[in-house]
């Protein structure tokens, strides 16, 4: 019989990454597939493909060119594209690249094994970029892992349609996961040694799950809650975040789960309310102050991250200004940044846009040059002080161990002894921007 050898290749965000470990245990699972990292030895080849800010067209058949010369000399090979790109392009996608087999969408890549199933019995291609009722959730079979720290979807989809992005219109609207299947998924991480459980969703924090059941609405704070009591689990992250979700109740939150990191990603995309209100965002600077005044009450020392979008149509000189300021008031740390990048279909994508490329360029570049800066403030202030970290493993480079902090940063130290999967405390002895470097000093009970 042929043995299935997958290989899949992976672009985008967390989310995407998530998917993909999703997709290998589906098909581990179901069509004993064996999963190789080697494009060349495999016999059904993915794409899970994303298209939030490239050019993913070209980039696209750019790739699936490299994979029909190995189709060529093995017709028996499986093409499949999946991802953001194959539900925007769809049925499009085979006038280019008339040799691929399937094309699946973000929300059906569970039906992939009697996809591919068809595609070989009647050689033909396949497409399925629906967003079924029934979610894909309910067949992902339990994960194998041997990391101490896990990404767990809670929510998927987008209700909110920013007028520059394509999210809503390629994973579709918003869908909570039941509460129960997360928590059995938590459960099962942890019964492998998991200790860190990093919630992800398009906007963790608009979760609400109506349990039928018990005639009951789960938010999000009570989902946090019900995570919060699985001891095992010491520490939770979540990504990504929209402020208008981003509640009082939300902000309590923090004083009663001591779990949740001193670290938070809020996107907030422009300093400017003209430019907030363009982009269709929901709120204005003030009630975005609001959020982080009010956190940094409960928190007083969390940090917080951002996302910036730069060059959006209208955006002129003052605007800019302002996000820089923004930047510095609220004293952000290490935060992502794009040049505003127009998306088909979309409504900023026929907006008028005066401002050109190379001052894009400039302001993306003077953007970054204060986010780097915020960033090795946060970064150099840490040395001398003691760190908690989960330590995740040896690094094959610098032969040194390697974790996370609180505040999201890796830090490569020097120990005499394996402690992989536990809780240490390290010294900061030295920083680059992003890394910081120490040694060990104790292990940590917790
Ligand atoms: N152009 C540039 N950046 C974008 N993002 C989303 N859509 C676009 C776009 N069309 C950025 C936003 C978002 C992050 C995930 O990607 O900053 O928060
Ligand atoms: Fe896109 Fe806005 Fe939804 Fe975020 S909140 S996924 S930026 S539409």
């Amino acid at each position: 019989m042929l043995k299935n050898k997958l290989y899949i290749k992976t672009w985008g965000c967390q989310m995407n990454e998530y998917d993909s470990s999703k997709i290998a245990d589906i098909m581990k699972n179901e069509l004993n597939c064996q999963i190789t990292k080697s494009v060349q030895k495999a016999n059904i080849l993915l794409l899970n493909t994303c298209s939030i800010r490239e050019k993913a067209q070209e980039k696209l058949f750019h790739q699936l060119g490299r994979w029909k010369l190995l189709k060529k000399n093995n017709p028996d090979i499986i093409i499949g594209v999946g991802g953001c790109v194959a539900s925007q392009e769809g049925k499009k996608i085979l006038k280019r690249a008339y040799y691929i087999d399937i094309i699946f969408g973000p929300q059906t890549f569970h039906r992939l094994p009697k996809m591919i199933y068809n595609a070989r019995k009647f050689k033909k291609y396949l497409i399925d970029i629906s967003f079924p009722k029934i979610e894909k959730f309910k067949f992902f079979p339990l994960s194998k892992t041997k990391k101490t720290s896990a990404f767990v979807t809670i929510i998927e989809g987008c209700n909110k349609y920013c007028t520059y992005c394509i999210v809503p219109y390629t994973r579709g609207k918003e869908l909570s996961r039941s509460y129960k299947d997360i928590i059995l998924e938590i459960k099962n991480l942890v019964s492998q040694g998991v200790k860190e459980i990093h919630l992800l969703g398009q906007n963790v924090n608009a979760y609400k799950y109506f349990d039928k059941k018990t005639n009951q609405y789960y938010t999000f704070e009570k989902l946090l809650e019900l995570i919060a009591q699985i001891k095992e689990i010491k520490r939770i992250r979540f990504t990504t975040n929209h402020p208008k979700n981003f509640t009082d109740e939300l902000i309590n939150i923090y004083n009663k789960i001591p779990q949740l990191v001193n670290f938070l990603h809020l996107p907030v995309q422009s300093g400017s309310d003209k430019i907030l209100n363009l982009m269709k965002r929901q709120y204005n600077i003030e009630k975005y102050k609001q959020i982080i005044k009010k956190l940094k009450n409960v928190r007083p020392l969390i940090q917080i991250s951002s996302d910036f979008i730069v060059g959006f149509p209208g955006e002129d000189q003052k605007d800019f200004n302002d996000t820089i300021s923004l930047i510095l008031d609220l004293d952000l740390d290490m935060s992502f940044s794009f040049i505003y990048s127009p998306r088909p279909g979309t409504p900023a994508s026929k907006m008028k846009d005066n401002t050109n490329i190379l001052e894009k360029k400039k302001r993306l570049y003077l953007l970054q040059y204060y986010i780097k800066k915020q960033t090795k403030k946060f970064s150099f202030k840490m040395i001398n002080t003691i760190q908690l970290i989960l330590v995740e493993g040896l690094s094959l480079q610098n032969h040194k161990f390697y974790g996370k902090t609180e505040n999201n940063r890796i830090v490569f130290f020097t120990s005499s002894k394996n402690y992989i999967g536990k809780f240490v405390n390290v010294k900061i002895i030295d920083a680059n921007i992003y890394s910081l470097y120490g040694e060990f000093i104790s292990l940590h009970k917790m």
